[in-house]
């Protein structure tokens, strides 16, 4: 068999190849320099040290550079020795697909082409990771060593190779290197009939319950077809933005109240589907709503264990629970009536995935829209969804039903981000240092008309594999079950994004109904005093609130 050609490239490092909260994400301008994205990929597989031979699994959300990304990561990895590469067909895998068929095939790990939410198109974002063999993300001891592999790096390895076809499935070989295109949809289709009950889904769209999700020109597109449209009889109409698109058709392809406001619009009014919902640009978040009844991420999760035992892949029983420390609380709620642990960890997935690799967690959430479970190792869009509707299905309520039951039955808690895009970055980093030396005296003073019962800067111990993580977001947790935390968002690609998370448990049933914006606002002018955000920032309201 032929050898491949290789060609040694020598080039200066690049200083700003950080991984942030989800892989490395750029404007598509930097990874469009010469040799970056080269580079990037470099330091990952020197830091790997793959064994000779390898499997990589490689797919991407569809958004604009991934189409040339992808050839040259074809090349870069060929030339470092890997000799099969499973590839999406078009290059596109969801990022819980891509997940799945790392641990499916046994591959030593995989590279995900996606920015996630962040919009796409030639002046968006793009962003690559590297998953593990497990299928989850690097994890920050890895992640480290790439950084600094990239800090030292003299120039890359590449090997000649023709222009790839992914357009259709099938095994390509060239020369010792195998390339396997794959049906982006048709393992986690099957992995999906293993986990819910289809049969009886079915039968309930068939009953009359209209579903209407939305895919933002993102991934899901083509899952949501097969699966929602299928498999369970959803109207084709009903499926939204269903192609997917390199710039997702100018929209941001993220779901939440704000970008999804057509869909709470939607729900609100006469015409309202049984259920609503929407994934982003890789297909990891969703947004969940319901006649007059948007579902927060925080309920949503702590719905979905309370009705576990209803659901086919989960009535086995859960180990434990786990959810991001900014996360509501209102998962550890169930998970105490139900006596089992909720694990509180930092923002990030890459954090449960040890959680779920130990057999620890079988079920996990964040606030920013993402749930997952031990099917993956990647937060899942469009799984969330078909949960729902096993559930709706199995208990033969609705939306509004199930989610006013659950807050009468364990309380409402009231929960909203305010984020704060700051231009300069220095003067976020210089807020949260202020802020930091500040917190600890906070703790058993009087604030805001009550009195503070714990605050700190969060610091997390994984009790699997002992690591520790300083500084993952500073909280401030109230006497009367109210909660601020503060941190920067580590995924966005220009200045700085203050995230401060606002949280008000109410156990009185007269209150349950009450507007969260109402209810918060004197907890989000209280947040904005004690972080002189104002002073620091000249910014006098949040930027966004979701
Ligand atoms: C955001 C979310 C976080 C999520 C991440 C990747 O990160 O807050 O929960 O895991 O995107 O989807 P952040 O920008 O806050 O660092
Ligand atoms: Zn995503």
């Amino acid at each position: 068999m032929n050898e491949l050609q290789l060609r040694i490239v020598r080039c200066p490092p690049f200083a700003d190849q950080r991984m942030g909260t989800a892989g490395l994400r750029k404007k598509v301008r930097v990874f469009q320099q010469p040799h970056y994205l080269e580079t990037f990929i470099q330091a990952v597989l020197d830091t790997l040290q793959l064994p000779p031979g390898a499997m990589l699994v490689l797919g991407g959300d569809g958004r604009y550079f991934n189409r040339e990304a992808l050839q040259v990561l074809m090349r870069l990895t060929a030339a470092a020795g890997v000799r099969h590469l499973v590839v999406g067909q078009h290059g596109l895998l969801s990022t819980p697909a891509a997940s799945n068929l790392i641990r499916m095939r046994k591959a030593h790990g995989g590279f995900l082409l996606t920015a996630s939410h962040n919009p796409g198109g030639p002046d968006g974002d793009f962003g690559i990771k590297f998953n593990m063999p497990n299928g989850g993300q690097a994890p920050e001891s890895v992640t480290e060593a790439i950084l600094r592999a990239s800090q030292s790096l003299q120039g890359y390895r590449i090997a000649e190779l023709p222009a790839i076809d992914l357009s259709r499935c099938g095994v390509q070989q060239h020369g010792p290197l195998v390339i396997e295109v794959v049906d982006p949809v048709a393992d986690y289709q099957q992995l999906m009939e293993r986990l819910f009950d289809f049969d009886r889904m079915a039968g309930w769209v068939r009953a009359g319950n209209r579903i209407v999700f939305d895919a933002f020109h993102g991934i899901t597109g083509p899952y949501a077809q097969r699966i929602l449209g299928g498999m369970l009889g959803a109207s084709p109409a009903d499926l939204l933005h269903t192609d997917p698109l390199p710039d997702f058709g100018g929209l941001h392809p993220d779901p939440n109240p704000v970008e999804g406001r057509h869909l709470v619009e939607l729900c609100a009014g006469p015409d309202a589907p049984a259920l609503a919902a929407a994934s982003d640009g890789d297909g990891d978040r969703n947004m969940i709503l319901g006649p007059a009844c948007p579902v927060s991420p925080g309920d949503s999760v702590a719905i979905m264990l309370d009705g576990a035992s209803l659901v086919p892949g989960y009535r086995q029983g859960l180990p434990g629970v786990a959810r991001s420390m900014p996360t509501s609380r209102a998962l550890d709620r169930v998970a105490a009536g139900l006596g089992i642990p909720c694990f509180e960890t930092p923002t990030g997935w890459r954090f449960f995935c040890n959680l779920l690799e130990a057999g620890r967690i079988g079920l996990c959430g964040e606030e920013s829209f993402g749930t997952g479970s031990y099917h993956a190792r990647e937060k899942d869009g469009l799984w969330a969804v078909l949960f729902w509707i096993n559930l709706l299905a199995a208990r033969g309520d609705t939306v509004p039903g199930i989610v006013t039951a659950h807050w009468r039955r364990y309380g409402r808690h009231y929960y909203q981000r305010h984020d704060y895009e700051i231009p300069d970055a220095a003067s976020a980093a210089r807020l949260m240092e202020a802020l930091r030396s500040r917190v600890v005296a906070l703790g058993g003073t009087a604030l805001g008309g009550g009195r503070v019962e714990l605050a700190d800067d969060f610091h997390y111990h994984d009790p699997v594999d002992g690591s520790e993580s300083p500084r993952q977001g500073v909280r401030i947790l109230m006497d009367d079950g109210a909660r601020i935390v503060y941190r920067l968002s580590g995924t966005g690609t220009s200045g700085a994004t203050l995230r401060t998370y606002l949280e008000q448990y109410q156990r009185d049933p007269a209150g349950l109904f009450c507007n969260p914006g109402e209810v918060l606002a004197p907890l989000g002018r209280l947040a904005a005093s004690v972080a002189a955000i104002e002073t620091h920032t000249g910014l006098r309201q949040p930027t966004m609130i979701v």
